[in-house]
């Protein structure tokens, strides 16, 4: 068998799951075979290895937010860590009495699940306006804050993981800050691709999924900061009694690797090759502006439905995505470009290209001209 695998090929699908990383499969052998496999629980020598290898990782994942190693809890995913940071704050927040919390509704799903359930529970949710490139109004959180006394917390994502858009996390800290309204951000598509480490909420928390940089699925971490994260995971004494259950040791060793590595800041590969090769097709628009998003992510409304298009680039090797969702046979509209005002049929015409370590910019290029005769064909 050979020892280094090909780097996969054409692979512009990034936003969903990043290829692994050489270095996390070069560490994940060596911890395979040197003994990775200890419960960090057991007190003798391997239980002893296995806690400094988590260990370890939390203090490599730290150093990537510039933020105290404490404050980190491993979870299994960025869906779980989103779960975990909403309802304890909103566990805070009813105790406070304060049952308003405020939200965009381009959230992901995890997020949404859960403020749905919320709801049921007697929260009010207040959806934020949005702006014409895919993200909430600026001054949201603080023109709220002074209407509704009632305000617990709010909810922002970093970056939108269809569209590409950022959102406006960082005054939303800013204000939470200032006003003592706690902020949940879901970093999960901000994180490593940024040229430097997140500015850190004062007060709420920020979440990240390590499959999303190349690491293994299936692990991800919340950071929590000026307020306490409750247990949620009980009758377990791991992760300071925060989230039962043994660590993911391998998951948590492959994450701690992505971390340090240099920052995805995509300087090297140019998506507006796309923009500019597909800008003569009636109908193809770019959604959001270049400075507006982030820079592994250009998202295009197309002319045509793109679950088709999608599958003719499958077939040519390249992997891209549509943002809608395929159920029971039928696809449905994209949930992010409804909420962004795009019609139900237009809500089916948006493709998602995502770039990431993988990439070189002749694949770009061949990826537009693909695109270009497929579409013109
Ligand atoms: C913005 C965002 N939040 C949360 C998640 C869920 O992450 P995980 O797969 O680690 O549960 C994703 C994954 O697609 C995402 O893009």
């Amino acid at each position: 068998m050979s020892q280094t695998e090909p780097i996969p090929r054409n692979y512009f699908d990034h936003n969903a799951t990043s290829p692994l990383r050489p270095r996390v499969r070069q560490a994940l052998r060596e911890a395979l075979e040197f003994g990775g496999w200890g419960n960090p629980s057991s007190v003798h020598a391997s239980g002893r290895k296995a806690s400094r290898m988590v260990e370890e990782a939390r203090e490599k994942v730290a150093r990537s937010l510039r933020g105290d190693p404490r404050r980190i809890t491993f979870t299994s995913g960025a869906t779980e860590a989103n779960h975990a940071g909403i309802t304890s704050l909103a566990r805070e927040a009813k105790r406070q009495h304060r049952m308003v919390i405020l939200a965009s509704p381009l959230e992901h799903p995890s997020v949404l699940g859960c403020l749905v359930g919320l709801e049921r529970q007697g929260f009010k949710i207040v959806w934020s306006e949005l702006n014409d490139h895919g993200a909430p109004k600026d001054g949201s959180l603080e023109d709220l804050a002074s209407l509704d006394k009632e305000l617990g917390f709010a909810v922002c994502m970093a970056a939108n993981n269809e569209t590409g858009a950022l959102q406006p996390w960082v005054r939303w800290a800013r204000d939470g800050e200032r006003l003592g309204i706690p902020v949940h951000i879901d970093g999960t598509q901000l994180w490593r691709k940024w040229s430097s480490p997140p500015d850190l909420p004062k007060l709420g928390n920020w979440v990240l999924s390590a499959h999303k940089q190349g690491a293994l699925s299936g692990v991800g971490a919340i950071y929590s900061s000026g307020v306490s994260l409750e247990g949620w995971l009980g009758d377990g004494p791991q992760e300071r009694t925060r989230r039962g259950g043994t660590e993911n040791l391998l998951g948590i060793l492959s994450l701690g690797e992505v971390s340090e590595l240099p920052l995805d800041d995509h300087s090297q590969i140019d998506l507006t090759v796309i923009e500019r090769t597909l800008g003569r097709i009636p109908g193809v628009k770019s959604s959001i502006p270049l400075t507006l998003r982030l820079p592994n992510t250009l998202h295009l409304r197309l002319p045509v439905r793109t679950d088709l298009v999608v599958q003719r680039l499958d077939l040519a090797g390249y992997a891209v995505s549509s943002g809608s969702a395929c159920s029971s046979g039928s696809v449905k509209p994209s949930s992010v470009l409804l909420a962004m005002g795009w019609g139900p049929e237009e809500a089916r015409q948006g493709l998602r290209i995502s770039s990431g370590w993988t990439n070189t910019q002749e694949e770009v290029q061949e990826l537009a001209d693909a695109l270009q005769e497929i579409l013109e064909g």
